[in-house]
């Protein structure tokens, strides 16, 4: 795995004193609220890491104080939070182990290490404040019984969306049915148990060890369900039938406060630099003209198929924006060559960056589509936006969030990891120019206004925040 892991370096534990935050640029709501801490502990990897200190912005403007308790490695930076106190966290893991391309394993051994110097910690912070609750993301499971020894309440985020919660859920008993080593044709079958998904949509993570997988599925669920609440970067308008599901299979408070980042201001939580240079080039270029494309901070191709996009993107004609994110390449850490004569081809109508500024890259009028592997994030992201879609789906949620872009939320067409440069050149023309990807535009217009209703005063998510709120204060 490629996983970010650019920042392993040490931030000293930082403590803000309550004078500071008056001078905070977010609004202190319930004057009459006496402020409370709230731990939060995000998972170190990209996609769970930003919608965990999105959460606790949302949490600091309600008027609780936050401490965030977080890995060595891929730390978040404290200087972007001077709000929050910072806690970090031995993991005791090897670059290599770090570095691996099998993120259970990688799950596995963040829970097996962090599990003692975590108590520690938290025993410390409780020691000195006095804590309402403690908030982890879903897969750090072994959380549930160190708060349950300290006689401390645990909710849980869940950063990916319910309806792929719910395929994770079931995915002892797909393993059973044979679903996950189905082959060829047996991919596109139905899968009745949750429609609409198909075979191929259910999660899996490449692992040398699919025992682990089954047991952690197993113990994310149970821990989930001992805790007191979870909370999801989603919204009932979006997700309704799936958040039903969810609070029948779960039987504890479900919470849909999404999308987070249409509460808080673009994320400050990126473990690579932004380069902004793109900015400025989108600027020049006419509305709804450019395809953005990035596989977000962990999936990897080959040269082969690096290749073929390369080329698809070219014969598109279409203006593009492409993130070549160090590692994207399996086995080429540094910068991967580009087919002779590509850049020749594309340099009038095109940019390359390692790593892009996506909330502010998405939400730019030049930007026309967004060719995504769906990780939750992104697809959120773009729905703020308005921007429809193209998905290369790689692992875990992401084939199961392609089949809702695609088939129930209509705003966007899929590649297969076998499209060639002739189907991805078309794939992008039917996106960008052919009445096919307007009528997209269209949906993902009206499902971004549902994104902007739902957090105002009176929303779904605006409601649901209020409710998890005072379920905090009832502990
Ligand atoms: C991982 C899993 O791959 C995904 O399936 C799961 O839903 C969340 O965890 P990741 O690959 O990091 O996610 O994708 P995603 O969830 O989309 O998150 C990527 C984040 O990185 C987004 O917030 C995006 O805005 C940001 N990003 C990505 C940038 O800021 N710049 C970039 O160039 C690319």
């Amino acid at each position: 795995m490629q996983a970010l892991k650019e920042r392993r370096h040490l931030y000293p534990d930082r403590f803000v004193p309550a004078h500071n935050l008056q001078q905070s640029r977010l609004p202190v709501l319930q004057q009459n609220m006496a402020r409370r801490r709230l731990v939060l502990f995000p998972l170190p990897l990209q996609g769970h890491q930003t919608p965990m200190l999105q959460l606790a912005t949302i949490l600091y403007s309600k008027g609780f104080e936050i401490s965030i308790i977080h890995t060595y490695f891929n730390s978040p930076n404290p200087a972007n939070y001077p709000h929050f106190a910072f806690h970090s966290l031995p993991d005791n893991l090897t670059e290599s182990e770090t570095s691996t391309e099998d993120l259970t394993l990688l799950l596995h051994k963040l829970n097996r290490n962090c599990a003692a110097p975590f108590r520690d910690r938290l025993a410390r912070v409780m020691e000195d404040a006095s804590v309402a609750c403690l908030i982890t993301d879903v897969i750090w499971y072994f959380t549930q019984a160190v708060a349950d020894t300290l006689d401390l309440s645990r909710i849980v985020l869940r950063t990916n969306n319910p309806s792929s919660f719910m395929a994770f859920t079931y995915l002892p008993q797909f393993r059973d049915k044979g679903y996950l080593s189905a082959q060829g044709t047996q991919l596109e079958e139905p899968v009745p148990e949750l429609p609409p998904l198909k075979v191929k949509d259910i999660p899996r993570n490449y692992t040398r060890h699919p025992e682990l997988n089954d047991a952690m599925a197993n113990m994310l669920m149970e821990t989930s369900k001992a805790s007191k609440g979870l909370i999801f970067n989603t919204l009932q308008e979006l997700e309704g039938s799936s958040l039903s599901l969810v609070r029948q299979h779960f039987n504890i408070p479900v919470f849909a406060i999404g999308p987070f980042q249409k509460q808080v201001k673009a994320s400050s939580s990126s473990l690579l630099a932004e380069d902004q240079s793109c900015i400025p080039w989108l600027n020049s270029l006419p509305p709804k003209s450019v395809l953005y494309v990035s596989f977000g901070s962990i999936a990897a191709i080959d040269q082969t198929q690096f290749n073929e996009i390369a080329w698809g993107l070219a014969l598109s004609i279409q203006s593009f924006l492409w993130v070549i994110r160090p590692g994207l390449v399996r086995g080429l850490d540094g910068s991967v060559p580009l087919p002779d004569g590509f850049i020749e081809m594309v340099m009038d109508r095109s940019r390359i960056v390692e790593w892009a500024p996506q909330e502010e890259v998405l939400g730019h009028p030049a930007i026309c589509g967004f060719w995504t592997h769906c990780g939750w994030n992104s697809v959120l992201e773009s729905i703020c936006q308005g921007v429809p879609m193209i998905c290369l789906p790689f692992f875990g949620d992401q084939m199961n969030n392609a089949r809702y872009v695609t088939d129930v939320w209509r705003v966007g067409l899929r590649f297969e990891h076998d499209s060639n440069r002739q189907d991805i050149e078309k794939g992008i023309r039917r996106l960008m120019v052919e009445t096919e990807g307007k009528e997209m535009r269209k949906r993902a217009i009206i499902l971004k206004d549902q994104a902007s209703l739902c957090v105002a005063k009176g929303g779904s998510s605006y409601q649901a925040l209020e409710s998890l709120v005072a379920h905090i204060l009832s502990f």
